[in-house]
C-alpha cells in the first residue's frame, strides 16, 4: 500500500489528565478498528491514517485541536471526546467548517447536529432501564453524587424525572470538582450514612470516580447491600478501584467486556493481540471501535471523504457490533443500541443481570412515550 496516499482521520482522545483512563480505552478502540481495516487492504486500496492529538483532559483544548486538525492538517473527519463539556467545544467548530465528528460516548441527550454522529447511549437507553432495576431490586430512595459539569447535572435532571414516574424519590444531590480527591467525599459519605438511601446514582467521572468508590468502601463497605449505580463506571475503572471495594456496584451500558457472543470473542481476541491485555476494554472503547468501522464502510460506499456524502451513507447503516446489532438512526444521527445492566462480581467482572431484548431506538429529546413505557424494563436473562 502506498503510504503517502492515505485517508487521514483526526483523533482527539486524552492520554493524560483526569479522564485519560477512559479516553485511552476509546483511543485504543479506534486504533484497533483502523488496524483491522488496513490489514484487509484499507478502503479502495488506501490505508486509514490516524492523526492523533492529546488534549490532556483540558476542555478548551479539544476545540483548539479540532480547529488545528481541520485548518492546518486539512482533515474533515474527527473521532473524539468523552466529557460533554469537551464535545460542546468541538461542536461549533465542526459545524462552521462542515466537518464530520464521531462522538463515541454516552451523554445527557438534548442535542442534535448534522455534523455529529452520536455513538453512545442517550438517557432512554440507559437511565430508564437502570431506574427500573434499582427500584425493583433495592428500593425507591436514591442519592445522587456527580462531577460538577454539564453531563452529571443534565443526566440527574432526567434521572429524577424517570424515578418520579416510577414512584421513586431523590434523597440527596451533591456535586464535586472533576479533580476531587478521596478527602472531598468524606462529608458526602457521612450524608449518605445519615440519609440511608436504598442506592446511590453516581455521575462522578474520571480519576475522581475511583476516589469516590474507594472512599465509599472505607466507611460503608462494598456495593452488595447498598450499591453505587452508574452509567459510566467501567471495566478499566473497576480494575483501578479493586475488586474488594467494587463488588456489588452496578453499571447500565450497551456493552460489557463479559458479553458471551462470537462477535465479542473476536473483538477481545483482536484487542488482546494488539494491546496485550483486555483490562481496559469498556463500552466507550467498543463505541469508538464500531464508529470507525461504520465510517470505513461509508467511505467505501462513497469513494470520497466528503462530509455530506458520508452522512448520507451513514444514516440508517446497521453494524454487527460486539454488543449485538446497532444502527444509526436517520431521524437524529444517534445510534440504536443494546441495553444491559451489569453488577460487579467477586472476580471484579461485570456479571450481566438483565438485558433489553432488542436494540433501543435513541430518543435524545425524550419525545416518545417510551419514557413511560415500562416494557423498556430489562429482562432477566441469566447471562450473555
Ligand atoms: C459525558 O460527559 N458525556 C460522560
Amino acid at each position: 500500500m502506498n503510504k503517502k496516499d492515505t485517508w487521514r482521520v483526526g483523533i482527539l482522545f486524552s492520554t493524560s489528565g483526569v479522564t485519560s483512563i477512559i479516553e485511552q480505552s476509546q483511543l485504543n478502540g479506534a486504533l484497533l478498528a483502523i488496524d483491522e481495516i488496513n490489514a484487509k487492504g484499507g478502503v479502495h486500496g488506501k490505508a486509514i491514517e490516524p492523526v492523533s492529538y492529546d488534549p490532556g483532559s483540558v476542555v478548551k483544548k479539544y476545540g483548539e485541536l479540532a480547529e488545528k486538525l481541520i485548518v492546518e492538517d486539512k482533515i474533515l473527519v474527527i473521532f473524539g471526546c468523552y466529557m460533554s463539556s469537551s464535545r460542546k467545544e468541538v461542536l461549533p467548530i465542526v459545524e462552521r467548517r462542515n466537518a464530520l465528528f464521531f462522538y463515541p460516548t454516552l451523554y445527557e441527550g438534548f442535542e442534535y447536529s448534522p455534523n455529529v454522529m452520536y455513538g453512545g447511549a442517550t438517557p432512554n437507553q440507559n437511565s430508564v432501564p437502570l431506574a427500573n432495576y434499582l427500584m425493583e431490586t433495592y428500593g425507591k430512595r436514591i442519592y445522587f453524587v456527580g462531577s460538577d459539569y454539564i453531563y452529571p447535572r443534565e443526566s440527574n435532571r432526567v434521572m429524577r424525572n424517570v424515578l418520579r414516574q416510577g414512584g421513586g424519590e431523590v434523597v440527596g444531590e451533591e456535586y464535586v470538582p472533576l479533580n476531587a480527591g478521596i478527602a472531598r467525599f468524606k462529608s458526602i459519605i457521612a450524608n449518605i450514612e445519615r440519609t440511608k438511601p436504598d442506592a446511590i446514582f453516581s455521575t462522578v467521572v474520571g480519576q475522581s470516580c475511583i476516589n469516590f468508590y474507594s472512599a465509599y468502601h472505607k466507611t460503608l463497605g462494598n456495593g452488595i447491600e447498598r450499591p453505587i449505580s452508574s452509567l459510566t463506571t467501567n471495566e478499566a475503572e473497576i480494575a483501578e478501584i479493586g475488586v474488594e471495594a467494587a463488588e456489588g456496584h452496578i453499571t447500565a451500558a450497551p456493552y460489557f467486556r463479559s458479553i458471551r457472543s462470537e462477535s465479542n470473542k473476536r473483538f477481545l481476541e483482536s484487542y488482546k493481540a494488539k494491546f496485550g491485555t483486555i483490562v481496559d476494554v469498556t463500552s466507550c472503547c467498543e463505541a469508538a471501535y464500531c464508529q470507525v468501522h461504520m465510517f470505513a464502510r461509508a467511505l467505501a460506499e462513497c469513494g470520497e471523504s466528503d462530509t455530506d456524502a458520508l452522512r448520507e451513507a451513514l444514516l440508517g447503516m446497521t453494524f454487527q457490533a460486539p454488543q449485538g446489532e446497532i444502527k444509526i438512526d436517520p431521524d437524529n444521527n444517534h445510534t440504536y443500541l443494546q441495553s444491559r445492566i451489569g453488577v460487579v462480581d467477586s472476580q471484579g467482572e461485570f456479571k450481566i443481570k438483565t438485558k433489553v431484548r432488542h436494540m433501543i431506538k435513541p430518543d435524545p429529546y425524550l419525545v416518545n412515550p417510551e419514557i413511560n413505557d415500562w416494557s423498556l424494563r430489562a429482562q432477566k436473562i441469566g447471562g450473555d
